[in-house]
């Protein structure tokens, strides 16, 4: 009789310790849970919202910036003595760029006289604001953007599989100093596609240190370029219908496309787009930027919207972010 009482505390000790068990087990997914939020968890009215312009440039590129078609911007751009912002925005984030006018077809340039963009787009605003806010946990970022638009690629799915896909794409570096002065301009150049000096359609985006004097640098420079972590990351979400599709990419020789560690949602209401683009912050791909808590960095950002595809888009200046370091745009933790 003794021993069975004996066997039965045996057993119960067993029990609630299998139980507790249970319960450990269960703690630690609860904070596990917690420390990864989903996109659709994250409460964004706790999060700092920033509006970022952007502007459509028409033809400028890198080399404009640097040609006497850039005026007086020319020589600080060359010298990399002031980046955009310097002079292009003034007190009370107001813009001094002549988008509108770019945009329809009105502005030249101003040694070569001719138009800054030779295929006007009539009726179209020079400058679309995109309400931006990031936020991130242990391991994740997510990055919320809203802007006003037509929805065309939303009404039309097809439109997407023409790279009329209505969509945001965002560079970020953390390494590049001119990428924090100059942004994707840094990227964009007279003999990509749709550019003036198209070399038929064969090149894509790409950062000017890539090549030199006589075309593009040996392959153990560009390899350490990228092994030091300067390249620029690209992220792509766009819609096709009501689906958004996100595209992983960096750009350094050329853009290039690398695992896809992104996922995006979005809808379109009230003729406004909302798009949240999340990753871990270190992927461990090395075609990603790897991000972490304490960590600042630059973005910038561009829009296709209405079936206008390649370099027909509006662009941003490059604005910085931090992740619990003070910047332009304050992520918020969770
Ligand atoms: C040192 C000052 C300076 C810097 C830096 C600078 N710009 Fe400019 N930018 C100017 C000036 C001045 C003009 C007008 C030039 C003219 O038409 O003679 C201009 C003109 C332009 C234009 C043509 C439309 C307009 O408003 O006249 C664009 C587009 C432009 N800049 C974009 C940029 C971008 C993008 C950057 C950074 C990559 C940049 N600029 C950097 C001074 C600057």
């Amino acid at each position: 009789m003794k021993t069975t009482v004996v066997n039965i505390n045996r057993l119960t000790l067993a029990a609630a310790m299998a139980e507790m068990g249970y319960l450990l087990v269960a703690l630690v997914c609860i904070l596990c849970i917690s420390t990864a939020l989903s996109a659709a968890e994250i409460d964004w009215t706790k999060v700092e919202t920033k509006t970022i312009k952007t502007f459509y440039p028409g033809v400028a590129s890198w080399d404009f910036m640097r040609e006497q078609d850039h005026g007086t911007g020319a020589a600080p751009v060359k010298t990399m003595k002031k980046g955009c912002v310097d002079c292009h925005v003034g007190e009370n984030d107001a813009y001094d760029i002549k988008a509108d006018e770019i945009i329809s077809g009105a502005h030249q340039m101003s040694k070569s006289k001719t138009p800054l963009e030779p295929e006007p787009i009539a009726g179209a605003k020079g400058f679309i604001e995109v309400k931006a806010q990031v936020a991130y946990d242990a391991e994740q970022i997510h990055i919320r953007f809203q802007w006003a638009g037509s929805g065309a690629s939303v009404a039309d799915p097809a439109l997407a599989a023409n790279e009329q896909i209505d969509r945001i794409s965002v560079q970020f570096a953390n390494k590049i100093q001119s990428f924090n002065n100059y942004g994707c301009y840094i990227t964009c150049h007279n003999d990509q596609e749709g550019m003036p000096d198209d070399r038929g359609g064969k090149t894509k985006l790409y950062t000017y240190y890539s090549r030199g004097k006589d075309g593009l640098q040996a392959k153990d420079k560009l390899d350490g370029y990228k092994a030091n972590g300067q390249f620029i990351d690209l992220w792509e979400a766009g819609f096709v219908g009501k689906e958004v599709k996100a595209e992983d990419m960096y750009i350094l020789e050329d853009r290039i496309e690398d695992n896809n560690d992104l996922t995006a949602t979005g809808s379109f209401e009230n003729g406004v787009y909302t798009v949240v683009i999340s990753r871990k912050l270190a992927s461990g791909d090395a075609g990603d930027i790897a991000l972490a808590d304490g960590a600042a960095f630059t973005i910038g950002i561009a829009i296709h919207d209405n079936k206008n595809s390649g370099r027909k888009h509006y662009t941003s200046f490059p604005h910085a972010v931090g992740l619990g370091a003070a910047a332009e745009i304050n992520a918020q933790k969770f």
